[in-house]
């Protein structure tokens, strides 16, 4: 599994980022924890998606850069606080200090509150979008991260700490605290394009799909890869007693469960009559990566 093609888009991310992040002066302290939690790591899988997904319904990537910048913020803010003591207390991230070590705490939280807002303001101000298009993107991704998304699956994340959660609640904080995210980034091209919205449901059945087969990968990789290759602290699951698909089912099993969903995965793509060659090579690489 080569991540080659990965390259381009991480590349013009990175580069979206670092522009968007530079329109703020003051106060600095702030910028600098935005910018430390945002550049310079990051495997960039969720705007990646949002690119492959604009290509294959025949949108620039002009067009998505809004979108893919969104995903990104969003999802750095979420990191930086899932990393917070109040957490998962974790000290390391993309292989540096979590942005709290560096930062502080207050500092921290504050940079992912105003990543936060940055990401929903990027969508609204995106003159090549048309306005209703906007308000369906802010929309979808307000569902997205809030209680019936990402931070609604936080919250189980947290309660299913020491606790045997059944498979079907497990899945269901996945979907939610990882899957809703990555649902998004895929059927946001479907949103984009307001002449596609037919593509939208089922770009999100594959994105759903592939979100929780990501967060699998993730589970498993916590317990089977090493702080160095992860770039985060390895054992972080088990060492907080967190409902895990490997502490549910056990290693092998889990592995089978999601060589499973990635075989649903990759027919939802199918069905979806969308499939590129990128985008079976990005679901490949979110499922078999390494880190
Ligand atoms: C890590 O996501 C957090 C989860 C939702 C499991 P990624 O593995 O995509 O993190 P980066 O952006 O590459 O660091
Ligand atoms: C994080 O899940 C999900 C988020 C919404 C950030 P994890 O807690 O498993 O992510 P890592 O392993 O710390 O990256
Ligand atoms: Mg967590
Ligand atoms: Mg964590
Ligand atoms: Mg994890």
């Amino acid at each position: 599994m080569t991540a080659e093609f990965l390259a381009p888009f991480q590349n013009r991310i990175e580069v979206k980022l670092t522009e968007r992040l530079s329109t703020f002066g003051q106060p600095k302290a702030l910028n600098d924890a935005m910018a430390y939690a945002c550049l310079g790591g990051g495997k960039r899988l969720r705007a990646t998606l949002v690119y492959l997904s604009a290509d294959a319904l025949g949108l620039s990537l002009d067009q998505a850069d809004s979108t893919a910048l969104a995903v990104e913020l969003i999802h750095a803010y979420s990191l930086i606080h899932d990393d917070l003591p109040a957490m998962d207390d974790d000290a390391l991230r993309r292989g540096k200090p979590s942005t709290h070590i560096k930062f502080g705490e207050a500092l921290a939280i504050l940079a992912g509150d105003a990543l936060q807002a940055l990401a929903f303001q990027t969508l609204a101000e995106d003159v090549l979008l048309d306005p209703a298009a906007r308000l369906r993107l802010i929309q979808a991704l307000s569902a997205a991260c809030g209680v019936q998304g990402m931070v609604g699956g936080q919250v189980h994340d947290m309660t299913g700490e020491h606790q045997a959660l059944s498979l079907s609640a497990l899945t269901e904080m996945h979907a939610l605290k990882t899957g809703a995210l990555i649902e998004f980034s895929a059927a946001s091209a479907a949103i984009m394009a307001s002449n596609q919205s037919d593509f939208e449901q089922t770009l999100r059945a594959f994105g759903a799909q592939l979100g929780l087969a990501f967060q699998v990968q993730d589970d498993i990789l916590d317990e089977t890869s090493s702080t160095e290759v992860l770039g985060k602290q390895q054992g972080s699951d088990r060492a907080r007693a967190k409902s895990t698909f490997v502490s549910l089912m056990g290693l092998e099993a889990a592995q089978n469960h999601l060589a499973d969903l990635m075989k649903t995965a990759l027919n939802l793509l199918q069905q979806s009559q969308l499939e590129t060659e990128n985008l079976r090579a990005l679901a490949h690489y979110m499922v078999e990566r390494k880190h």
